[in-house]
Parts: C-alpha cells; sequence; structure tokens
C-alpha cells in the first residue's frame, strides 16, 4: 500500500498534521499539498478543533516543491493544472490559528509553507532557504512577497537572490520565526503552545488572527477600523463576557466558543 503523504492526530482541542514524504525530505508534490489541504479544511470546521499544527520530520521541515516531478513540467502543464494556485494556497482559507513546528530544512515551497502559517516554532536544527534562484526558477508559493513582509526587503532579497540559508537563531533574530526550541523539545514545545492557543475562546482566536492579517493588506486607518468592529464585535461573544467576569471573580474562565 502507498504511504500516506500526511499524517494526523487529534490531541486534546489541537488537530497535529505531520508532512510524511521522508525519503525526500518531505518534498511537496501534488498528492500531499492536496491531503494537506483536505486535512486543514477538516480541521477548520471541527468545531472541537481550535487550534492546527503542522510538522515534518527531524530532518526537513520540507524541502520544498518535488523538483523531480517538476522538472518535465511545461508552461501549459502548470496554467493548466493550477500550480501552486490549486492546492498551495487552501492554507490561506483556515481561520483558525496554523502553528508550524520546523526542525531541519524548510526551503523554497517548505519555508513558504512555513511562512504561511501564523506562528512558527524553530528547533535549533531549522534551516530556512529560498534556493529556487538556484534552479533558475523563483519562489512561487508567497515567498517574495510574504518573506518581505515578514523580514523586510534587506534580507529578504538576500535570501531569493543569493540562495542564503538562514539559521534558527538568524531566523529569529529577524523575525522570521517566532521562537526557538532545542531540538529535542520541539515537539513537547509546539504542542504546549498549540493547546495554550486551542484552549482560548475560537471566535476570538479567529477575529484576532484576521485583524493581525489585515496589517498586511490595508492601510493603517482601514486596519484600525476593522480592528475596532472586531474588538465591538467581541461585546456581542459569551466567551468575553465569561472571560471578564471569571478574571472579576477570581476564577478560570469556561469558554463555550461562541
Ligand atoms: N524535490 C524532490 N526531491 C527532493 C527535494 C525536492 N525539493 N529535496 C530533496 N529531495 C530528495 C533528493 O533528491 C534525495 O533523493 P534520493 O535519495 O532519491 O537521491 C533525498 O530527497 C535526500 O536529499 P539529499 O540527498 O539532497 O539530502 P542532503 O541532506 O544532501 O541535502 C537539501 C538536503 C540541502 C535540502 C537538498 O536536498 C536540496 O537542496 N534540496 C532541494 C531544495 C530546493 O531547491 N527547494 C526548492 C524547490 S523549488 C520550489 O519549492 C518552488 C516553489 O516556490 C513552490
Amino acid at each position: 500500500m502507498a504511504r500516506a503523504t500526511i499524517l494526523t492526530e487529534i490531541h486534546g482541542r489541537v488537530g497535529m498534521i505531520r508532512l510524511n514524504r521522508p525519503a525526500q525530505l518531505n518534498a511537496l508534490n501534488d498528492e500531499l499539498m492536496d491531503a494537506l489541504g483536505t486535512a486543514l479544511l477538516d480541521f477548520d470546521a471541527n468545531t472541537e478543533i481550535g487550534a492546527i499544527l503542522i510538522t515534518g520530520s527531524d530532518k526537513a521541515f520540507a524541502a520544498g516543491a518535488d523538483i523531480a516531478v517538476m522538472a518535465n513540467w511545461s508552461y501549459m502543464d502548470v496554467y493548466q493544472r493550477g500550480f501552486i494556485t490549486r492546492n498551495w494556497e487552501t492554507i490561506r482559507q483556515v481561520r483558525k490559528p496554523v502553528i508550524a513546528a520546523v526542525a531541519g530544512y524548510a526551503m523554497g515551497g517548505g519555508c513558504e509553507l512555513a511562512l504561511a502559517c501564523d506562528i512558527i516554532i524553530a528547533a535549533e536544527s531549522a534551516q530556512f532557504a529560498l534556493p529556487e534562484i538556484k534552479l533558475a526558477m523563483l519562489p512561487g508559493a508567497g515567498g517574495t512577497q510574504r518573506l518581505p513582509r515578514a523580514i523586510g526587503k534587506a534580507k529578504a532579497m538576500d535570501m531569493c537572490l543569493s540562495a542564503r540559508m538562514l539559521s534558527a537563531q538568524e531566523a529569529d533574530r529577524y523575525g522570521l520565526v517566532s521562537r526557538v526550541v532545542p531540538d529535542a523539545e520541539l515537539p513537547a514545545a509546539a504542542l504546549k503552545v498549540a493547546t495554550q492557543i486551542a484552549g482560548y475562546s475560537l471566535p476570538a482566536l479567529m477575529a484576532i488572527k484576521e485583524a493581525v492579517n489585515r496589517a498586511h493588506e490595508s492601510s493603517l486607518s482601514e486596519g484600525i477600523l476593522f480592528e475596532r468592529r472586531e474588538l465591538h464585535a467581541r461585546f456581542a461573544s459569551e466567551d468575553a463576557h465569561e472571560g471578564m467576569h471569571a478574571f472579576l471573580d477570581k476564577r478560570k474562565p469556561v469558554f463555550q466558543h461562541r
């Protein structure tokens, strides 16, 4: 039987997805990206899930798009199959927080997949690069757009034009990742963060994610207006009243995710 390209597990309110093509360093082919998209949408629709965790192996989060598959494609092949748009952009539809736990290589499309997540937790072994220039290609899964927004033009141009590889420490310094932990601690640390987030009120998490993403896609005044409307909407939420009353009553809140 063919090996599953991803594995999924549920830990409490966390939906976990493990990329699972270890012999190819989790190179991202259509089958894997379709399966990843389906798993993401399933977890997003599951009311018992509050956050999603994506991880790879100890050696590679993912080494990019599958070069062996792409090598003989023509323009018409990629245009007609909707390469990138078809299954690489599913993650943008996910409204719940998505956390990437990255050990080893996060290269090309693997780095771009991590960049599309909301939080990146890196092991000390993590290495980030957009080396498509070495193939006379370009980062085509959002890398030329998300990387400059994440780390600024100077560092992004350097990575895209020279294929410079960043260590976890450099990625942390430049603001590409959220946290760095020792390799042995990555699975537990990532699950702990995901569990903490998933325990908060889901509609509040979704509103925050939407508002923070607006910062990239609107003017400051538009973004502030959007944020204010989201704040006002919180007062229609049972969880917000529960959260504030629990604080005043000096007890733990019990969220209904409404
Ligand atoms: N596609 C297909 N196969 C890949 C792959 C990829 N992106 N990356 C690694 N592999 C395969 C290798 O071909 C090799 O297979 P075999 O054992 O059958 O030869 C196996 O994974 C192990 O790889 P290496 O022997 O190369 O391992 P290494 O430890 O020596 O090097 C590496 C690791 C530096 C990550 C190296 O594999 C590498 O440079 N990979 C390619 C990275 C890359 O260029 N990514 C960008 C792809 S293009 C893209 O992603 C476009 C986009 O924007 C969507």
